[in-house]
């Protein structure tokens, strides 16, 4: 295993302040994750676990402790770096697949790609390599409001996976989809961990989606109350790839 920790969390702690009220949701959390580690978080609702998530991704800053980023503390990053940092480095894949429903799956996955300033045609061999990753081609050209469920996540990871990242941070990617989508959301990132040593970092509430990944991290109020190493990961299937429309 490398020794320098692909992104660790060193003491951290975040305060939110509503009005008066003042929500100590993590205390002081150290955690390393290497390259090539697929870890799950678990814990109750509420114990932090996409607070931790999202300070991981720098997309908000502790309220005390550090992000380090390949061994790089993010504490000094003005916010502009810290984006560039993020857009370089991380994926992100949400539980509700956050997809723009105007723009078509191959649109939706050139997106970052845009804010990179690719030019066109580029951008577009990208996308579409992207989305045969996860078995999506001959859904390139369908809005989301025409693809399931498990059709729609499976473009978001595409979108996370396109500008290649070294870190994929996936916040309850299963959360609204069937355990048979589940699992074909699981056989994606375990390919993708296997194949392309991507490092995967999911927060899940469902045992067995954890099951998947080699190392179960749990919190409770704001806190690491226990880690394990996964000993042998369930094994999910593959989907079966779509066919095309009239094929
Ligand atoms: N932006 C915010 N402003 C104020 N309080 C917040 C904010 N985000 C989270 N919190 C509070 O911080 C605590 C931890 O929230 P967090 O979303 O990290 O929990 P979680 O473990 O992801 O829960 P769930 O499983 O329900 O998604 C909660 O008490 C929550 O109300
Ligand atoms: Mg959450």
């Amino acid at each position: 295993m490398a020794s320098t920790p692909l992104v660790e969390a060193q003491s951290v702690h975040k305060v939110f302040r509503t009005g008066q009220v003042k929500v100590h949701a993590l205390r002081g959390v150290t955690l390393q994750f290497y390259p090539g580690e697929f870890t799950s978080i678990m814990g109750p609702s509420g114990s932090g676990k996409s607070t931790l998530l999202n300070l991981i991704g720098c997309l908000d800053r502790p309220t005390k402790g550090e992000i380090f980023i390949a061994g790089e503390s993010t504490r000094r990053l003005s916010d502009s770096a810290l984006a560039d940092l993020r857009n370089r480095t991380i994926g992100f894949v949400f539980q509700d697949f956050s997809l723009l429903p105007q723009l078509t799956a191959l649109e939706n996955v050139e997106l970052p790609l845009i804010y990179r300033g690719m030019p066109g045609k580029r951008r577009r061999e990208k996308a579409l390599r992207a989305l045969e990753q996860v078995g999506l081609l001959p859904r390139a050209h369908h809005r989301p409001a025409q693809l399931s469920g498990g059709e729609q996540q499976r473009v978001a990871i595409a979108r996370a996976l396109v500008g290649e990242p070294s870190l994929i941070l996936a916040d309850e990617p299963t959360g609204a989809l069937d355990s048979r989508n589940g699992q074909a959301i699981m056989a994606i990132f375990q390919r993708l961990n296997r194949e392309q040593g991507l490092t995967i970092l999911q927060v899940t509430h469902d045992e067995q989606i954890a099951r998947h990944s080699r190392r179960i991290v749990r919190l409770r109020d704001g806190t690491v109350v226990a880690e394990e190493a996964v000993a042998e990961p369930l094994l999910a299937q593959e989907m079966e790839a779509v066919e095309e429309e009239g094929a």
